[in-house]
């Protein structure tokens, strides 16, 4: 029997992509090993965008070389955004490796594995795409959906364009024959996946062309399908026919992931996010006007080049004033072959350590007084199985996205009303309103 084994580094992308890699790998016959060393083909699903992805990495491919060289004839394959980072030099200098593909390449894996002779393979064109491939879900209840491909930004410190190729939208009738297929198999939550979901069908054939807006609609009319996320969204494109939609259509969710980046207009001409610190307070102000208690949350880098104590304070600054739910906080990190690691004035890692402390801890008081809000309400919340600290518990998310544990009977699948009696800046814990069951598997 041949067998597998799959280490995923890296955002939802990633996380999606390796379903998918599963799935064509059971779909020829092979099978999931339970570990690293009784699995015939090992494989890993890389992640380039900050230097600490790498060096996470390279530990668990030094255990494959180790364990290739004890038994030669286990196979070594490296998909994603780090393989195709460096897909001139990684059989030179990685010379275990036997096959390595790019994010847009799952396919080549296929090929790669029918093949008669095993001699060492690359596969990183962007044409292929990999949306048709069977998908080995995750999880019963929630899925991914990918939109799109590739991106056409052009962030001075980001890799990914480089990785994952231009901006290529998928046909909105496959989207929604998927969709209609996750919800006959179950699903009760989509989330729509994309570099940036919010220029969704720009570049679709013009007998075809429809917006983020329209396609939302379009899942939001799906039968089943209780909650629909999506992630992420670019603030130069989160345009007031969106966000009405958002607000209109029943099952989209009250979050919105609007990353900043940072609060500093200089800094963001620095970094070509093509807006500046006012257009993305105005953004905010609309968000919260359209859809009142929406929550927002975001991604803010420190220490990008240049940035100083002034501009930094900015981004303290937005903290303060946007009142996010939540934010996913990154030291810069300068990535080979992006405009910005070329940057003269590079901030001192002391520097970054420093301001990165003080942000998290703005971002976690934020985040503990926006959460208290929902104390004393009650909330529908999507259960998703026992909690994962105290397993007399149930857990599950709110529509704003928070990790909920409470007493009650419900089951996964079931939405039910929660009432709110103690929030942290993460979760929130309750009771089940037990006359409330709303809907069941
Ligand atoms: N350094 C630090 N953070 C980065 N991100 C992307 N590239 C870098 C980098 N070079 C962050 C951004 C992005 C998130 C996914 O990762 O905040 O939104
Ligand atoms: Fe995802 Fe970016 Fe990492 Fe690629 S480099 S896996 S797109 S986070």
């Amino acid at each position: 029997m041949n067998t597998y084994h799959l280490t995923t580094f890296g955002c939802q992308m990633n996380d999606h992509d390796s379903e998918r890699i599963k799935g064509l790998l059971e779909s020829i016959g092979y099978s999931e090993a339970k570990s690293r060393d009784q699995a015939g083909l090992i494989l890993f699903n890389t992640c380039s965008v900050r230097e600490s992805a790498d060096s996470r990495f390279f530990g668990h491919l030094g255990d494959a070389k180790r364990l290739k060289r004890e038994d030669p004839s286990k196979l070594v394959g490296v998909g994603g955004c780090w393989s195709q980072s460096l897909k001139e030099s990684l059989f030179d200098e990685f010379p275990f490796i036997d096959v390595a593909f790019g994010p847009g390449q799952i396919h080549g894996l296929a090929e790669f594995l029918a093949a008669e002779s095993i001699e060492a393979q690359g596969y990183f064109d962007f044409e292929g795409f990999s949306g048709d491939l069977p998908v080995k879900r995750g999880d019963r209840l929630l899925a991914w959906v990918q939109i799109s491909q590739g991106c056409n930004c052009v962030c001075s410190y980001c890799i990914v364009p480089s990785t994952r190729g231009r901006e290529r939208s998928r046909n909105p009738d496959d989207l929604k024959l998927e969709v209609e297929s996750l919800a006959a198999d179950g699903v009760k939550q989509v989330t729509l996946l994309g570099q940036n979901v919010n220029s969704y069908g720009r570049d679709l054939a013009s007998n075809q062309i429809i917006d983020f807006a329209d396609l939302l609609k379009m899942v939001d009319e799906v039968d089943g399908i209780e909650r629909v996320r999506f992630a992420s969204p670019h603030p130069k494109d989160m345009r007031e026919n969106l966000v009405k939609a958002i607000a209109d259509l029943p099952s989209l969710c009250e979050h919105i992931h609007l990353p900043l980046q940072s609060g500093s207009t200089k800094i963001l001409k620095a970094m070509k996010r093509t807006y500046d610190r006012q257009r993305y307070l105005d953004r905010i102000a609309m968000i919260r006007e359209l859809i009142p208690d929406c929550a927002i949350s975001t991604d803010i880098i420190v220490g990008f080049p240049g940035e100083t104590e002034a501009d930094f304070d900015q981004t303290l600054e937005i903290v303060d004033r946007a009142g996010f739910d939540s934010a996913f906080t990154f030291v810069y990190s300068p990535r080979p072959g992006t405009e910005a690691s070329q940057f003269d004035k590079q901030v001192p890692h002391d520097v970054k350590r420093n301001r990165m402390i003080r942000l998290v801890e703005l971002v976690q008081r934020r985040a503990r007084e926006r959460s208290q809000r929902f104390v004393g309400s009650k909330l529908e919340v999507l259960v998703e199985g026992p909690s994962r600290t105290d397993h007399s518990k149930l857990r599950g998310r709110s529509r704003h996205n928070k990790t909920v544990n409470f007493e009650g009977t419900a089951a996964p699948g079931d939405l039910v009303d929660v009432e709110i009696v103690e929030a942290t800046s993460t979760t929130l814990s309750g009771a089940e309103v037990l006359s409330s069951r709303l809907a069941s598997v």
